[in-house]
């Protein structure tokens, strides 16, 4: 029997969700470091513990789903995870072991409930299983990684900054330093520099006051970084929502200036009528996931292979956190 449409849009629809969640996972797994597969919660599980339990959970579904169509289970071996590489070799195995035992799956089979143990699985539901574990443990990593990172963040010392609001005469040196990640990274998706006349439409959109804000720091008279929120979307029901952005020069990063522009940008937006703040980041970018996660941001998803810039594709991470809940009239 041949897949109804109706049975293809629901492989069609797990197949997807399960390479998106991969895609998602994989992500966080390039970011890491090797110390990070060490990296637990105070006698908790290490990221290397819960990579090997998604490992472990796909060859045991790579298996069920060969079982449920009929055909000879994958010969997996156990996971020892001891380097990033490994790692992704590992999850590249265990997927080619789900796909290869769905392919060509017919209608009958991939509804067909099957009792294993004391569960029922179909082909679909089995799919649908792997999508959500990917899930699960990227958000566990998320997680450990937010709490290491924040413990270490309170031992670092930082650069000394003044912060203000940005005036219509730093346009130049504000445009200067966005230029430069235009011209040489994929953090921005702008292709041609701007010129500081095509900047101003940009600047217009901030105030002193309000949601929209622009920040900068300065370090020795010169300034080294801005940071700001701005509308998300234009629709109205978005106006509780700001997105937001922050650019150091590149010899001011990794000197605690972007938490500094942080803590001063949000304490400015205080007050408003805000709910929700989003930052897109190209992936990878750990010091930018690292500045958000310890401000409070957790990743809601990944899309891959949004941008292209330098002549390939980019994904991009959403991130987003909630801000002082106030609603108008209460
Ligand atoms: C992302 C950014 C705003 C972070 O601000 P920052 O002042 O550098 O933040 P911090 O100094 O607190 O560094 C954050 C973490 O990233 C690490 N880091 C910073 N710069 C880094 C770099 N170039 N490479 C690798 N790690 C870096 C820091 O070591 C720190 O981690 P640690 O505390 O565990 O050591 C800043 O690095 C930046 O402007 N980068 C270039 C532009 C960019 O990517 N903007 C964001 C677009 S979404």
């Amino acid at each position: 029997m041949t897949l109804t449409p109706a049975a293809t849009q629901d492989l069609e629809r797990a197949l997807a969700d399960i390479s998106g969640a991969r895609a998602s996972l994989l992500s966080v797994v390039a970011s890491l470091t090797p110390d990070d597969l060490a990296r637990s919660r105070r006698g908790g599980w290490t990221i290397g513990r819960v990579l090997e339990h998604v490992i472990e959970s796909e060859q045991m579904y790579a298996k069920l789903l060969a079982h449920l169509c009929g055909r000879t289970a994958p010969d997996l071996s156990g996971p020892a995870v001891d380097d990033i590489e490994q790692v992704q070799q590992l999850l590249h195995h265990s997927r080619n072991a789900v796909l290869s035992a769905v392919d060509g799956v017919d209608e009958d089979t991939l509804y067909r409930l099957a009792r294993v143990g004391h569960e029922e699985y179909s082909v679909l539901s089995g799919l649908e299983n792997v999508a959500l574990h990917d899930r699960e443990h990227r958000d566990q990593i998320d997680d450990l990684l937010a709490s290491q990172r924040a413990r270490s963040a309170g031992s670092r010392a930082s650069a000394p900054v003044t912060i203000r609001d940005a005036v219509a005469a730093d346009l130049p040196r504000i445009t200067d330093i966005y230029n430069h990640f235009v011209r040489t990274s994929p953090a921005t998706f702008d292709l041609e520099p701007f010129t500081v006349e095509q900047r101003m439409e940009w600047f217009s959109h901030y105030a002193n006051t309000g949601p929209h804000r622009l920040l900068v720091a300065e370090s020795d008279g010169a300034i080294c970084a801005y940071a700001g929120t701005s509308q998300f979307r234009t629709k109205p029901a978005y106006d509780t929502t700001v997105e937001v952005t922050i650019y150091c020069a590149p010899e001011a990063t990794g000197r605690g200036v972007g938490p500094q522009l942080y803590t001063a940008l949000f304490d400015a937006i205080r007050g408003e009528d805000l709910h929700i703040a989003i930052a897109g980041i190209t992936l990878p970018n750990e010091a930018s996931c690292t500045l958000h996660e310890r401000f409070g941001f957790r990743r809601v998803g990944v899309m891959p292979q949004v941008g292209r810039k330098f002549d390939r594709y980019w994904d991009v991470a959403w991130y987003q956190r909630e801000l002082g809940v106030k609603f108008a009239g209460t």
